[in-house]
């Protein structure tokens, strides 16, 4: 079983890396495979509402990193996705690739167990933590929680080392995916059918 950690930050090596690895330590000493995606600096699209997706199962841009991103989502079984805390929101570059990689690709993320970590100097953690796991809880993707909100808090990493109860966090976090992922393995039951979707815009139905 793989766990695909996406590293939602600029710096590949920073506070949000500093929790994605604990994570990654745990999941690893329990037999799980991990893999750090980082999102990088380059450009990246939002999306443009065209309905490509839609018509050709793939987004209209190739030339940022969702390809990619989508190769490794496909292989995986679970994913923590993380990010640090701008303005009280994750990372802008970091949703315009969700928003696409969901709407596009979202039967690679469908019922597969998730987590959001952030990683925040001060305050907003809260609200990025939430807006992250609206992803998840719109493809039925089963939400593993840990012993507090998952985030981290510091500027550099050496801020986060120090923060010892966030650390714990994501130590317990590690714990409950690789948990949660070994008991569907052994349950070996499958997912319920889905419905087709009856999309309403209105109240009324129409
Ligand atoms: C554009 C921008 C906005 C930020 N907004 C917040 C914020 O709202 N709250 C906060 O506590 N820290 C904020 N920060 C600080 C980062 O969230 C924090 O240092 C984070 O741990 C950096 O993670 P990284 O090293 O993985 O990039 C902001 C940083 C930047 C660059």
């Amino acid at each position: 079983m793989k766990v695909l950690l996406i590293n939602g930050s600029p710096h590949e090596h920073g506070c949000t890396y500093t929790a994605l690895r604990k994570v990654a330590n745990i999941l690893e000493s329990e037999g799980i495979q991990t893999k750090i995606f980082h999102i990088g600096k380059g450009a990246v699209h939002g999306c443009i509402a065209c309905g490509n997706c839609r018509k050709t199962g793939t987004c209209i841009f190739e030339d940022d990193v969702l390809a990619d991103l989508a190769k490794e989502c496909s292989a995986a079984d679970g994913f923590i996705i993380g990010s640090p805390v701008y303005f009280a929101g994750p990372n802008g570059a970091l949703c315009a690739l969700l928003d696409r990689l969901f709407f596009a690709y979202g039967s690679f993320m469908k019922g597969k167990p998730a987590a959001a970590v952030v990683s925040c100097r001060r305050g907003g953690a809260s609200a990025a933590f939430e807006r992250l796991n609206k992803y998840f809880t719109l493809k039925q993707m089963p939400v593993v929680s840990s012993q507090y909100w998952n985030s981290v808090h510091g500027s550099s990493p050496a801020d986060v080392l120090k923060d010892k109860e966030g650390l714990q966090t994501m130590r317990t976090l590690g714990r409950n995916m690789a948990w949660l992922l070994n008991s569907i393995a052994a349950g070996n039951i499958p997912r319920p059918e889905s419905e087709p979707i009856a999309v309403t815009s209105f109240a009324d139905g129409k």
